[in-house]
């Protein structure tokens, strides 16, 4: 049998690395191994990993030696950064910088940075539609994934750039579920008007960096995956028809939404406003047929919504 090419993929326990993992041990045949970097690998999670399959390897992206380690000998790696646990545009940088050079040390031949767009392309800070953040932002954790695009290419590292799309999952982990309103009707909150928000199942995320490992002439390509792209409206019937209760879409302004003061409230205000104004580029830049042609298994939101729905805590 051939040799497998080795995969290290950073956030192996987290929802796109894990996705990666478990879809290279879900094709035995194919050419690939996984390589799951963690902190810890004796938490439940890496344990799990390992007894399926994966080479399990200690690493911190903090730790440029421990990164530079767990990338060695690696055909391919699979950078992500983790802008929740922290709010700090500068860390991921520093973090992204620090993976795109262990896999220049390395000599990895294809890297994916999962990125996101610089909203300034479209939006200079100067335009006062909305409010610039952290000094020099419309949406850091987009703006600095952008930026940290160049750390790849201006060292040579031959890297598709992913620029992923909103996590259905959102609606599980992160708060963005429908809530209970005054009048005890189910309302599913998105500051997006009529616009379309480009959606994905975080598991496809990982499927879709498998199917970027299988194509090398993705490298130096910048790619963009969704499932689907709904607006709020359909989102919240898609939700109603799920859970067989009424769910409304309540559309509030970005402004209001930015106001409601939950950590991050302004940054996601930001966020919905850059995909509403300019839903035209931001669709544009995550085609579904692609998406599915990299991923066969790729999910639409009814789909996602028939196998989650009970996880979703409904305020
Ligand atoms: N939520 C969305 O809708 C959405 C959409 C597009 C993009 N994103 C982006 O996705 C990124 C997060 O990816 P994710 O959702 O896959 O993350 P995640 O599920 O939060 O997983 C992160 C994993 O990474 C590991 N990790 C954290 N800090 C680390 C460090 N210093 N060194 C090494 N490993 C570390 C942790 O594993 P161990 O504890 O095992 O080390 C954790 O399990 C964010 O930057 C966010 O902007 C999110």
């Amino acid at each position: 049998m051939a040799t497998k090419k080795t995969i290290a993929v950073v956030g192996a326990t987290g929802a796109q690395g894990g996705g990666l993992v478990r879809a290279i041990l879900a094709d035995p045949g194919g050419e690939f191994a996984a390589r799951a970097l963690t902190r810890n690998t004796s938490s439940e999670k890496a344990k799990a990993l390992a007894a399926q399959g994966a080479e399990v390897v200690a690493a911190d992206v903090d730790d440029a030696e421990s990164l530079r380690r767990a990338f060695s000998g690696a055909h391919g790696a699979f950078c992500v950064t983790f802008f929740w646990d922290h709010f700090s545009p500068e860390k991921e940088q520093a973090q992204a910088h620090a993976m795109a050079q262990a896999a220049k040390d390395a000599g990895v031949k294809h890297a994916i940075w999962s990125t996101l767009d610089d909203t300034r392309k479209w939006l200079p800070i100067t335009d006062k539609r909305m409010p610039t953040l952290q000094g020099k932002y419309n949406v850091p954790h987009y703006d600095a994934k952008g930026e940290a695009n160049a750390f790849f290419s201006e060292i040579g590292v031959p890297t598709t750039f992913l620029n992923t799309s909103f996590y259905w999952d959102n609606l599980i982990h992160f708060g963005s579920g429908p809530k209970k309103g005054p009048d005890g009707k189910l309302a599913f909150v998105l500051p997006m008007g009529d616009k379309k928000l480009p959606g994905i199942a975080a598991e496809d995320i990982g499927r879709c960096a498998y199917g970027i490992f299988k194509r090398p002439d993705l490298i130096g390509k910048t790619v963009g995956i969704a499932g689907e792209h709904l607006t709020g409206a359909q989102m919240a019937a898609a939700l109603s028809k799920a859970l067989g209760q009424e769910v409304v879409h309540n559309a509030v302004t970005p402004e209001v939404y930015r106001g409601f003061g939950f950590p991050g409230a302004d940054e996601l205000g930001n966020m919905f406003q850059i995909k509403a104004d300019f839903e035209k580029e931001y669709c544009g830049a995550r085609d579904v047929g692609f998406s599915r042609s990299l991923n066969p298994q790729l999910q639409t939101f009814a789909q996602w919504l028939a196998a989650n729905k009970d996880r979703i805590p409904l305020g």
